[in-house]
């Protein structure tokens, strides 16, 4: 039997009111194993973002749960059993690498020391231990991306949601995020993750899940749904092609 790491039972979601209310999440189920690699993906507004926020608790469903590790949502341990890479990370300018880091950790509850062993480990493993005494207001796009993942593995969480990690970073980078992605793995943790980046998510992922339009279009592992001779990519051009043209037909 499959132990769940986390469950998104019949998630719907509207933004707005009266005549401007658009549903963004219709009835969105899927669920990801306990140490598996798991990729969300979905075209540009297909809701990938909100369903996070709606996970993290950030945002209120209009129905449906979560549940985390068996935690229903905003209950005890709920969110100290995430790390999270939020799509835009927040920064104080102000602060350097090392203070932003320091300050995460104590807001996780950690100790003084264990938080500044974990910092100069992390900072490391993301090749930024030249800037742990630079000001974040300085940094450039890639590096902030990496002070970002550095920020969700800080109080060292088993389950990893980050929405697009490798985003604004360069090749070197990106092979990083690889590793660091499959390390995490390989030392148990649960990593869900959305990303454009199909190759990424064909290199990575054990299973899937394509949302478009707030529903769910497929849910499941990454070789059942490449099919002999083909890729991930044609397959995923596909299967949001005939969902549109279904919706061309409906309408
Ligand atoms: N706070 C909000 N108010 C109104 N509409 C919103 C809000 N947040 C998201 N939306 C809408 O919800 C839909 C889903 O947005 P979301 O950011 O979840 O998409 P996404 O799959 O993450 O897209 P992308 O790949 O571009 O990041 C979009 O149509 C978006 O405009
Ligand atoms: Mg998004």
């Amino acid at each position: 039997m499959m132990i769940s790491s986390l469950l998104c039972n019949d998630l719907c979601k509207s933004f707005g009111k009266k005549r401007t209310k658009k549903q963004v999440l219709k009835d969105l189920s899927f669920s990801v194993a306990k140490e598996e690699v798991f990729g969300f993906l979905g075209p540009n507004g297909a809701g990938k973002s909100t369903t996070i926020k709606i996970i993290l608790g950030f945002l209120r469903p209009d129905s449906g749960s979560i549940e985390v590790s068996g935690i229903g949502a905003g209950l005890g341990e709920y969110r100290h059993l995430i790390g999270y890479l939020p799509e835009l990370p927040f920064f104080y300018n102000h602060l350097t690498a090392l203070e932003t880091l320091m300050m995460s950790g104590k807001l996780s509850g950690m100790k003084q020391k264990e938080v500044k062993d974990s910092a100069a480990h992390l900072l490391e493993r993301l090749t930024l231990s030249h800037a742990t005494g630079q000001k974040v207001g300085g940094f450039s796009k890639g590096m902030k991306q990496r002070l970002g993942l550095a920020n969700a593995l800080i109080h060292d969480p088993p389950i990893l949601i980050l929405d697009e990690p490798m985003s604004g970073l360069d090749p070197l980078g990106r092979y990083q995020v690889k590793q660091l992605i499959r390390d995490l793995k390989a030392e148990g943790k649960t990593v869900f993750f959305s990303s454009h980046i199909l190759s990424d998510i064909e290199e990575l992922c054990d299973r899937i899940a394509i949302i478009h339009t707030g529903e769910l279009l497929y849910s499941g592992s990454v070789v059942d749904f490449v099919a002999e001779n083909q890729n991930l990519e044609d397959n995923f051009i596909d299967i949001i092609r005939q969902k549109d043209e279904a919706c061309c037909v409906d309408a």
